[in-house]
């Protein structure tokens, strides 16, 4: 399997076969399948809502290049009157820098260094292609899940929300998705982390514990909500309150990026992952690992995103990952999204597969009816938590 796997890496240098996700599952009985939010998917990795999902030849091309989901740019909510308690985050910045950043333990890694915010178009803009992706979502095999993200009204400790914004918002977005749950991811952004806003906890808990619910209510079908927590500016230990405050919601995204408060910027990279892992750790010491989680932070190989997966994430979504200059792909032809997916899944060393082959050496991962199944990992810590609350009762 280790020789067909170095054959495979230097032969789909150019271009990876169609269903690649079937070949594996051919080729090395490795079942890769995934799930975000609820959905099953042919393996974990998608895109994180940023500067890579604001228009639909962004999405048409991870599409093709097989991405498993794909998250958009975040929307900052409004009332029917388009007033939003939010507009600070609705500016306009193009300019992104994609530059090495050492971590506190001298790890060389990638950032993106990138001074704007949420959405800075209209919401008719975001709907058209909220109804591009939901197209995109329905198209089966060939298909890729699109997500919208939103930033909605966060009120102060004792003031009440801003409902107008929840419910116009959600409906449009619903309206424009159609039949069915809507699938949403409510983001809590680095820059949030960095305002006054954010410098109480119990203001924060709340917000994570009220709008799950909020947001369902103002959905005609109802709502799936993923929360897509920041890392605030606190200790280890309330990064793991959050967690425990997000239990009304039916996902988590753990954790968007730090906060630089001199240089004013988010930034990842090695210490991004580190500190995700830890907070992980932490939970899963606690007993507090819910299904639906997806990592985001630092996914630069296959084996990140199976750290993030031995402690409970069944999806990863890369942004930094697939903006890298052309040459720190091994790949030789084809989109970004595609290079990064052929060392993700191939690499002989660093890849998914090989991560898997290891886990299954190490006696850590077994096989069922021959097969090893991506979606085993995560789940041995949700089925230690359940056997642990059965106990209990
Ligand atoms: C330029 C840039 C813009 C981003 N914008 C958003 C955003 O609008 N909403 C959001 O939820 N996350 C946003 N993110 C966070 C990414 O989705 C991702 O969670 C984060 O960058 C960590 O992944 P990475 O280490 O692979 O970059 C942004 C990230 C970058 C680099």
């Amino acid at each position: 399997m280790r020789a067909r796997l170095s054959t495979d890496f230097e032969r789909f240098r150019g271009a990876l076969p169609r269903d690649f996700a079937a070949h594996v599952r051919d080729a090395y009985r490795i079942d890769l399948s995934a799930r975000y939010l609820g959905y099953q998917l042919p393996h974990p990795f998608g895109k994180g809502s940023g500067q890579l999902s604001l228009n639909t030849e962004q999405l048409e091309t991870d599409r093709a290049a097989g991405l498993a989901f794909v998250v958009l740019k975040t929307l900052i909510a409004e009332t029917a009157a388009g007033e939003r308690s939010m507009g600070a985050w609705a500016i306009h910045e193009t300019r992104m820098t994609v530059e090495r950043r050492q971590s506190l333990n001298g790890r060389e890694g990638w950032t993106t260094t990138w001074k704007g915010r949420g959405w800075d178009r209209s919401l008719a803009d975001y709907l058209e292609l909220v109804r591009a992706g939901r197209d995109l979502t329905r198209g089966g095999a060939e298909g890729i899940l699109v997500v919208p993200s939103v930033k909605y009204n966060l009120p102060r400790l004792g003031e009440p929300f801003v409902e107008a914004e929840y419910t116009h918002t959600t409906a449009q977005l619903a309206a424009a998705w159609g039949d069915g749950p809507l699938p949403i991811e409510k983001d809590f952004s680095p820059t949030l982390a960095g305002d006054p806003l954010a410098d109480e906890r119990r203001q924060i808990l709340r917000w994570i514990g009220e709008i799950p619910e909020r947001i369902r209510r103002a959905a005609p079908d109802g709502a799936r909500v993923q929360l897509k927590l920041m890392n605030a500016r606190f200790d280890d230990a309330f990064q793991v309150e959050m967690l425990a405050a997000a239990r009304e919601a039916d996902g988590v995204t753990v954790f968007n990026r730090l906060f630089d408060a001199e240089r004013r910027v988010a930034y990842g990279g090695w210490d991004l992952s580190d500190r995700n892992l830890r907070v992980l750790d932490l939970a899963a010491e606690r007993r507090l690992v819910g299904p639906g989680l997806s990592a985001t932070g630092n996914i630069c190989s296959g084996r990140i995103l199976l750290e993030y997966a031995s402690r409970g994430c069944e999806s990863g979504q890369l942004h930094t990952f697939l903006q890298l200059p052309l040459r720190e792909y091994p790949a030789t032809a084809g989109s970004r999204t595609a290079r990064a997916l052929h060392t993700l899944v191939f690499h002989p060393v660093d890849g998914l597969i090989a991560g898997m082959l290891d886990l299954e050496e190490q006696g850590a991962l077994h096989r069922h009816r021959g097969e090893l199944r991506f979606l085993d990992i995560a789940s041995k810590i949700h089925r230690r938590d359940a056997e642990d609350a059965e106990n209990r009762v």
